[in-house]
């Protein structure tokens, strides 16, 4: 019966117990739960009792474990977080170094790219990565089994009909022009994808920026004007363009566009291959063909697009040599452009 009456004062004790501080909680903690603590003298005096009081005496034990340890475990918790939030609110304590990102090269260059359309009144718009072959050729003038096909070698999610990744933002273009009314005025970011050899000069996939105007009288003037603006953006105000005539099948006539060289300033470099030029995009005037297959009256509106690759821009710019190095996620490499935006 004493042990009973010893047990419910110690039931109590802990019941009660609210420590001072860590250093209390840890004096209590030795006293009931450590090697030479009372419970395991409890435990060891339990051995020895049997019959009636035997099954009284082991709850009320378990229950003086049970209590400690939740509340020994309980304050040491809270303790924890009290200690915490007073090192957080000390402003003595020294900040901790966060490291500073980069913006990838080629979103720098996207932004910039899409910033110096905005200045002319141009809008964004995106469109799938998956495409149809109407989307991606047919609409864009490609006759069937025309060898224009294979400038761009694609890669064919499935055939007949056949269900493609788009090897060029033209495809948003066409989106565009089928569900939009001219006056239209956009640019088309976004990834391509082609079946090339990976290399310095080629990747499988990359990005191009695109742009397309369509409206009542618009003209190869316009386009000139524009493409120029762009360069002396780009690439400085003493930049200058060249058009050379090419072809593409969504656009006639067609021209290839060399701004001159940033590097050596037109007098010849490596990077140039010494022509004083780099090729930055092509362009044309939209094919009648290709308004009529959107639903445009070709007889009422004309059309200028073009379309860059965002990672020769880049590499231009910047000057980077291997196209592979975008995708390498190099930090020694991707740390060397900063950006406030
Ligand atoms: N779609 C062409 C390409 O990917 C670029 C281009 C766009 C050319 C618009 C002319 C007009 O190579």
């Amino acid at each position: 019966m004493s042990e009973l009456t010893k047990i419910s004062d110690l039931l109590e004790e802990v019941h009660n117990y609210i420590p001072k501080d860590q250093e209390d909680l840890e004096q209590f903690r030795i006293k009931f739960l450590s090697k030479k603590g009372i419970l395991n003298d409890l435990f060891a005096e339990f051995k020895q009792v049997s019959g009636e009081e035997r099954k009284v005496l082991g709850q009320q034990i378990n229950q003086i474990k049970d209590v400690s340890t939740s509340k020994v475990n309980e304050y040491k918790a809270l303790f924890a977080r009290e200690t915490h939030s007073k090192q957080l609110n000390d402003i003595s304590r020294p900040g901790e170094f966060a490291e500073l990102g980069s913006r990838h090269p080629i979103s720098l260059v996207r932004r910039e790219i899409i910033e110096i359309f905005y200045k002319l009144g141009f809008s964004i718009s995106e469109g799938p990565e998956i495409e149809d072959d109407w989307h991606v050729f047919s609409a864009l003038n490609f006759p069937p089994e025309h060898p224009a096909r294979d400038m761009q070698d694609t890669f064919f999610i499935e055939k007949n009909p056949d269900i493609l990744l788009r090897t060029h933002t033209s495809s948003v273009q066409v989106r565009a022009m089928q569900n939009l009314a001219p006056p239209l005025r956009l640019i088309m970011p976004g990834r391509v994808f082609r079946n090339e050899a990976i290399s310095a000069r080629a990747h499988c996939i990359f990005h191009q920026v695109e742009g397309l105007f369509v409206d009542k009288n618009v003209s190869f003037a316009d386009l000139k004007q524009t493409l120029l603006f762009f360069a002396r953006e780009m690439f400085g105000k003493e930049a200058k363009i060249r058009l050379r005539p090419s072809f593409f099948p969504f656009t006639e006539p067609s021209a290839e566009v060399d701004v001159s060289c940033n590097i050596c300033n037109g007098s010849g470099c490596n990077v140039c291959k010494h022509t004083g030029w780099l090729e930055i995009l092509g362009c044309g005037m939209v094919h009648p063909n290709v308004l009529e297959n959107c639903n445009i009256d070709s007889t009422i509106y004309t059309g200028y697009a073009f379309g860059m690759g965002i990672e020769r821009i880049t590499m231009l710019k910047y000057e980077v040599k291997d196209l592979r190095l975008y995708f390498e996620n190099d930090l020694r490499f991707l740390g060397q452009f900063k950006s406030v935006v």
